[in-house]
């Protein structure tokens, strides 16, 4: 399975997607890493890794319109049958996720459908949840909005504190972008008309991995 992975940041969720790909665990052929930032660390990691990497310099675009319509046509002309979102902090515009739609996978540091956008963990204590985790998901026009997969629960201990809670959710978000990534082109798992399926069947409710 020909796969970009799109980022922003450090990119340890692609480093475990890489590790998973050395350790033959992930057979996909990730051509191509791009990044809006071309000094993130992630871009690093790719290169490290022998993947190619492009780092679009967002800032030297007139405006978001024309950054946006350059990144649809760089990834159309890779045409790739997965695009990972790992760490991509910008929205997608519609058009993007209508023309890649079932082929878009986003992570997600929280239990969604709560806590979409940002500052998940400080919300999460905020709220003071006894749990918390991590999301994949299909992704759709809607802000962390698509069909949900997968998840990381672990519960939350009067001592944690944002640091732990990132951590735990972090060690989560390794297992399950690869499991996830693995039903896709395993063909468990599969997208259509705007629903997950699973194993032939809907998938109303994630696929739900617990601390151990
Ligand atoms: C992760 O927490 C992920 O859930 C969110 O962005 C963060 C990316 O971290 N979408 P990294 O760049 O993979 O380290």
């Amino acid at each position: 399975m020909k796969a970009v992975c799109l980022i922003s940041g450090t990119g340890t969720n692609l480093q475990a997607i890489i590790n998973n790909i050395e350790i033959g665990y992930l057979n996909i052929d990730l051509v191509s890493v791009i990044s809006d930032k071309p000094n993130a660390e992630g871009l690093k990691r790719a290169k490290k890794a022998g993947i190619k990497t492009i780092g679009i310099d967002f800032t030297s675009y007139a405006d978001r319109f024309e950054y946006d319509a350059f990144l649809e046509k760089k990834v159309a002309s890779i045409d790739p049958e997965l695009i990972i979102l790992s760490g991509y902090m910008k929205i997608l515009p519609t058009s993007f996720c209508k023309r890649f739609s079932g082929r878009i996978l986003n992570i997600h540091p929280s239990l969604l459908p709560k806590y979409k956008g940002l500052n998940t963990h400080q919300r999460v204590l905020d709220n003071k949840d006894d749990i918390h985790g991590a999301s994949v998901h299909f992704v759709n026009a809607e802000l962390d909005g698509g069909p949900i997969i997968i998840q990381y629960h672990f519960k939350i201990n009067e001592n944690d504190n944002t640091d732990s809670i990132k951590k735990k959710t972090q060690k989560g978000e390794y297992l399950i972008y690869s499991k996830a990534i693995k039903w896709l082109y395993e063909k468990r798992l599969s997208f259509e008309l705007g629903k997950a399926f699973f194993d032939g069947s809907e998938l109303k409710n994630p696929k739900i991995f617990f601390e151990d």
